[in-house]
């Protein structure tokens, strides 16, 4: 017998509790409890039979066909393109720019005569025209319907059969039986549950558009997380014009790839030379260090900029943008430590061109040698930049990073002769700080 007995879920965590607690019992956060109707499905015994097991390399494997979308940076963060049958959730701020890209998408998959269905909960039909206008005529042979409810979206879905289908947004969708307000937790679920059956079911490309909250966390239960194929995060600051896509999550790929965008008045355009563009953009003053990283598997100068201030405050101001907070502090104890250079009564800037953001610890030195170029006023690089990696030890030696001789090589391809790294002769910040000092001087000599 069905018997209804409703649950607590805990909106960061997906944790169900018979009880209200202030604080969820499973991850510590406060106030994400909230009350959801469940109906108990009446139960019934499976009958009990033994399977037989079979050895992973007689299970025969799926050849994954991809539908391209025609954006090639998307394409790639993917894994080769959308997989049929798969749910894909892109997260990101709002105006971001994931609108554009999934019209983009669904766009030139209709010009190479796909069957695709962009479903718009967030706006009407003719603010996404007025959208598509912008993007070309791909776009706006693109079929939409804006609609909210999940049933109708749903049978929409069955009745069309599109090999790809945006979904604009998972949070404003809604099931009128269950209680909530959509973009609750039991909403956002049922949702994406209810979606990924039917994309399973008749071979849907599905995209869910998902919001983040302040935190930069996808809004909803971290079980939409669990439940797609793949997490991709858009990102990048409103007011920049660079973009970069990467994925999260990906049952079908690599978590590696990162593709970059520009935002322009025809939509989002794919940087494919982003290299090029930020070194042609750095610009070799005091505090500026080009940084030969990796994204994924490729190599991509950025430019790191650092400015150093004498302070007002106690403690000094630390501000990292595009680099981890804990990362610049480890470089400052680094450099003041082992490197003889104290930044302890300035304020501390660091930032990335371009809104990019790097994440890997072969940022260190890069970051090391743009502060001590700032804290002493002296330019780096004299016609090109000067180029640089490694990571930073806590006792002030460099370590080797991955891909070394492709990072070097990048930098080469953009004529930037001199690229400090860990290697002969340069084993520790010091001996890296003497290389570049002694190179300024004979400059000015
Ligand atoms: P949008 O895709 O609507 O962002 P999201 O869906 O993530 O909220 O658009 C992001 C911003 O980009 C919006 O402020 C307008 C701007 N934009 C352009 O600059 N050029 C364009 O061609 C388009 C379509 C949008
Ligand atoms: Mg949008």
């Amino acid at each position: 017998m069905a018997r209804a007995a409703n649950v607590f879920a805990c909106s960061a965590c997906g944790h169900e509790s018979p009880k209200w607690h202030g604080r969820c019992p499973a991850c510590g956060e406060w106030n994400t409890l909230t009350e959801e109707r469940r109906v108990a499905a009446p139960t019934r015994r499976a009958a009990r039979r033994a399977l037989r097991p079979v050895a992973l390399g007689e299970v025969e494997a799926p050849r994954i066909e991809r539908l391209r979308t025609g954006i090639g940076e998307l394409d790639r963060v993917l894994g080769g393109g959308l997989v049929p049958g798969s749910l894909v959730l892109i997260g990101g701020s709002p105006g971001i720019g994931k609108s554009t890209l999934t019209t983009g998408a669904l766009g030139n998959l209709a010009a190479d005569g796909r069957n695709v269905l962009y479903v718009s909960g967030e706006e009407s039909a003719a603010q996404v025209r007025l959208r598509a206008e912008r993007l070309g005529p791909g776009a706006l042979s693109v079929p939409i319907v804006a609609e909210t409810e999940l049933e109708t979206v749903l049978a929409t879905i069955e009745a069309e059969r599109p090999d790809a289908c945006v979904v604009d947004s998972v949070q404003v969708l809604y099931d009128p039986s269950l209680s909530g307000s959509p973009g609750s937790v039991a909403q956002v679920r049922e949702v994406a549950g209810r979606l990924m059956r039917s994309a399973k079911e008749r071979g849907v490309a599905v995209i869910l558009v998902g919001h983040v909250t302040k935190e930069g966390a996808i809004a909803g239960p971290r079980v939409l997380e669990h439940l797609v194929d793949c997490v991709l995060s858009f990102e990048g600051e409103r007011e920049r014009t660079y973009r970069t896509l990467r994925a999260l999550k990906n049952r079908f790929g690599s978590t590696n790839e990162v593709g970059v965008f520009e935002m322009h008045e025809q939509g989002l355009v794919e940087v494919a030379d982003a290299s090029a563009r930020f070194v042609t953009e750095a610009t070799r003053a005091p505090g500026s260090v080009v940084l030969c990283a990796m994204e994924g598997s490729r190599p991509l100068l950025v430019e790191v900029q650092a400015l150093v201030a004498p302070s007002e405050l106690v403690p000094p101001r630390r501000v990292a943008n595009g680099v981890d907070r804990n990362r610049l502090a480890l470089v400052l104890a680094v450099l003041a430590r082992h490197g003889g250079v104290s930044l302890g009564g300035s304020d501390v800037f660091v930032s990335v061109a371009g809104g990019v953001r790097v994440d890997e610890p072969g940022a260190d030195l890069a970051i090391a040698l743009a502060l001590a170029s700032a804290a002493k006023g002296l330019g780096l690089g004299e016609e090109v930049p000067l180029a640089a990696f490694g990571e930073l030890g806590l006792t002030g030696e460099l370590r080797e990073v991955a891909h070394a001789d492709r990072r070097t090589a990048e930098a080469e391809k953009f004529g930037l002769r001199s690229v400090v790294r860990p290697g002969d002769g340069i084993r520790t910040l010091r001996q890296a700080l003497g290389a570049v000092g002694r190179a300024g001087r004979a400059r000015a000599a």
